[in-house]
């Protein structure tokens, strides 16, 4: 009885050493900073580069949508133009996430970052400090022309000291980092130096694959780490209502051209510029409508030619919105 106590007082003691080490170790190489290349991209007072990078923040790239106080979702969704002084949040397991300050206050802004910083967040996923940032931003195959009139565009703002809390992560997030189940995401390729803007499937495909993230959000993905696990653009991904409205979850539609499962497979251009131009229809769904209504219509006809051109996937969404607490 004794030597049964001694077994299990020592296995008690090494147990407890080998969870204060995991403890010790997360939270050390869950905090561990990287060394990334900053982008050597210079913002421009250019004032076409300027206007270029405030459409897209405003539109297709929809940095409005979570750089801006939860307050003014409403406003900012029926096209009020506020600067992007930062508040949105989201909790959820791996930690509380707090989209920044993008104004170039000194204290509270990016008004101390380099635009080397910036254009590394968006091309590395890593944060000004170092420390990786979890992929709320698809954004890193995006130009370099399109990188700098988006810098070029968040100095040009008037600063506006807005002082939030920053990302909190919980010890799970900290552990997905420490045992690099998340990487900072960097480009699948060299992202190109510019891309020719005009109403051709080439200029859809980089703006539904590196700008307004359609493919993202309407592929079917790993919820624990991003990876794509179904066909591109066939739909399928589950998500929770936009934080500030509960009771509803969505699941994206296959935007593929397929006949009978493809939600717009027999929509003509028309039709899908009125669909977007139109906005939200469901409160609370996370595809950033209000922005994407600014698109302009050689975008749009180009995502639209994009779409058709893909191959039609079978597989149809069904209830692409789900009603909490409802039983089908
Ligand atoms: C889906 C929401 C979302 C969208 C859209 C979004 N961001 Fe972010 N952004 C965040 C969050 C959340 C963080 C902080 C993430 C973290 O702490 O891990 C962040 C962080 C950043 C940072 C890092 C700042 C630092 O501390 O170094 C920059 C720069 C940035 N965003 C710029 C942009 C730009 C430019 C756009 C549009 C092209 C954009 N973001 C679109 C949510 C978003
Ligand atoms: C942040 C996630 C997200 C992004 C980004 C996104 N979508 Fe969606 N999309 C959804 C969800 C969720 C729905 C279903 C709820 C709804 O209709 O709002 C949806 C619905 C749709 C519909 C069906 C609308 C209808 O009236 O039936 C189309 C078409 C569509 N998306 C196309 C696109 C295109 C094209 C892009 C890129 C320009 C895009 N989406 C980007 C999440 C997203």
């Amino acid at each position: 009885m004794k030597s049964f106590l001694n077994i299990l007082k020592w296995t008690g003691a090494v147990l407890g050493i080998l969870i204060l080490v995991l403890v010790v170790f997360v939270n050390i190489r869950g905090n561990r900073t990287y060394e990334l290349p900053l982008p050597d991209l210079v913002a421009s007072s250019d004032s076409a580069v300027i206007a270029r990078g405030k459409y897209l923040a405003f539109g297709p790239a929809h940095c409005v949508s979570c750089h801006m106080p939860m307050d003014k979702f409403t406003d900012v969704e029926n096209g009020l133009e506020l600067p992007l002084s930062g508040g949105w949040e989201l909790n959820i397991p791996p930690g509380s996430f707090r989209a920044p300050n993008l104004t170039p206050d000194m204290e509270t802004g990016i008004g101390s970052f380099s635009d080397g910083h910036i254009a590394r967040a968006l091309r590395y996923s890593v944060r000004h400090n170092g420390k990786a940032l979890f992929p709320f931003m698809p954004f890193q195959n995006m130009s370099d022309a399109d990188v700098i009139a988006l810098i070029s565009f968040l100095r040009s703002q008037p600063p506006v000291k807005n002082e939030l809390k920053t990302t909190k992560l919980s010890f799970l997030g900290k552990a997905v980092s420490a045992f690099g189940i998340l990487e900072p995401e960097g480009p699948i390729t060299t992202p190109p130096v510019s891309v020719e803007i005009d109403s051709t499937i080439a200029y859809g495909e980089y703006v539904a694959n590196a700008v307004a993230n359609c493919k993202g959000c309407h592929s079917l993905r790993d919820l624990k780490t991003g990876a794509y696990i179904g066909v591109d653009f066939a739909g399928g991904m589950p998500m929770e209502s936009d934080p500030m409205i509960k009771g509803l979850s969505f699941i994206t539609p296959n935007i593929t051209p397929h006949m009978t499962d493809g939600v717009m497979a027999k929509w003509d251009e028309a039709t899908f510029i009125n669909r977007f131009r139109a906005g939200r229809v469901y409160e609370g769904s996370p595809m950033p409508w209000g922005a994407f209504s600014r698109m302009s219509d050689i975008e749009l006809k180009a995502v639209y030619r994009y779409l058709q051109s893909l191959e039609p996937v079978p597989g149809k969404v069904d209830k692409t919105v789900v009603r909490e607490g409802a039983t089908s």
